[in-house]
């Protein structure tokens, strides 16, 4: 990572404890959305029905019954066919970026990637030395005609995207574009990298057919519990073809033997008792209200030559400001005003994101988006 990232990486981490910093900067679930008390009760009959074995060491895969569920909420939900065997457990979903990118890439590798792309894979894939190839984003997903390029030309080991609620963008891929996509990997044998943190924070609650759904051997996907039940438990999933789950278990036992057991018991016990579905329509209808009151203040009040993205679910959005106001400028004013927002700048693998910041609506409350847009107004105004 060049300097200049790191350097206001390193100011975010400082301000990020101060209580008088509304932060937009973040991509934090919203805490009052977290089951506490149910997430107790599930650890207690973990405790009382089957502590000794919950304490003991288990097998790398995860735990089947938890990888069993998973499977099952796939094939209604989503309608696809999954299996346990396609299915790992894994210490949240960051972990797949790691031993994917492990597995896959040696140095000077391609790797393509959304462009702006998810930071934290490009931070993971980037510790294995790969060459970037970014694939520009337009309204419908990333654009086909890069992707066709990409994998005709280049032969990337694999292409890393998130159609649900990207991050940092909140945009979305068409379903006639995951269709294209799909169509392509078929055409090329590409892989598609299917990052699917925020598939089920659709404001609708409306299930949307994955890439996966449409070129089902040449998709890896990754899941996570983080957004949806509880990021602290560090509980996510990869679903991939078997021959690449082989090579996934070798990496995964060399890392760390395997994924915290107690808590994949606790999660299991939770998912049977608590009704999920219910849990997850009440995040989407209190995200949506968050997210419809961050885009009207938007419209409302900053200058009218700021343009944001129209998010149908997810945690965040992004801005493109005005000519002339760099995204790591207005980072240092809005700190002055008491706001953070975060610089485009990091969710590029080469240039760009001076003239973009991504906000965070789920975290914040409803007031403080409100009084946080009011100091991000004053901040812009001063330019
Ligand atoms: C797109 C995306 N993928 C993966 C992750 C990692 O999440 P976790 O490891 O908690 O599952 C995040 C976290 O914010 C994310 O935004």
């Amino acid at each position: 990572m060049n300097t200049q990232k790191e350097s206001f990486l390193n100011r975010l981490f400082d301000v990020s404890n101060d209580p008088e910093i509304i932060s937009f900067a973040g991509g934090l679930p919203d805490k009052n959305l977290l089951d506490v008390k149910g997430i107790e009760n599930a650890a207690q009959d973990v405790f009382e029905n089957e502590g000794r074995e919950a304490l003991q060491y288990t097998t790398t895969t995860g735990y089947l019954p938890l990888r069993e569920y998973i499977a099952e909420r796939y094939k209604k939900r989503l309608g696809i066919p999954a299996c346990a065997d396609e299915i790992r457990i894994v210490n949240g979903s960051q972990q797949c970026l790691d031993l994917t990118a492990k597995i896959f890439l040696d140095k000077g590798d391609f790797v393509g990637i959304e462009k702006p792309g998810y930071l934290g894979a490009i931070e993971a894939f980037s510790m294995y030395q790969p060459s970037f190839k970014g694939v520009e984003m337009d309204g419908e997903g990333i654009s086909a005609n890069g992707f066709r390029e990409l994998f005709e030309k280049e032969k990337p080991k694999f292409f890393y995207g998130i159609p649900n609620f990207q991050n940092p963008s909140g945009r979305s891929y068409s379903t006639e574009r995951r269709r294209e996509i799909a169509e392509i990997l078929t055409e090329t044998k590409g892989i598609f990298y299917e990052d699917d943190a925020f598939g089920e924070l659709s404001f609708d609650n409306r299930p949307i057919p994955p890439v996966k759904k449409f070129a089902y051997d040449n998709t890896i996907m990754s899941g996570s519990f983080s957004k949806i039940i509880a990021p602290g438990m560090r509980m996510g999933w990869i679903y991939a073809p078997c021959e690449i789950i082989k090579k996934f278990d070798c990496a995964k036992q060399a890392a760390d033997l395997h994924s915290n057991f107690l808590c994949q018991k606790i999660m299991h016990h939770y998912l049977g008792k608590a009704d999920i579905d219910n849990h997850i329509k009440k995040i989407n209808s209190i995200y949506k209200r968050k997210c419809r009151l961050m885009c009207d203040l938007c419209d409302d009040i900053l200058p009218g030559d700021v343009i944001r993205t129209d998010p149908k679910g997810g945690m965040f959005m992004l801005l493109t400001l005005p000519k002339g106001i760099n995204s790591l400028k207005l980072f240092d004013r809005g700190l002055e005003k008491k706001v953070s927002v975060l610089p485009g700048i990091p969710f590029y693998t080469g240039k760009g994101g001076e003239d973009n910041v991504r906000l965070n609506f789920s975290s914040p409350s409803e007031d403080e988006i409100a009084e946080g847009m009011k100091r991000l107004k004053a901040a812009i105004d001063d330019f």
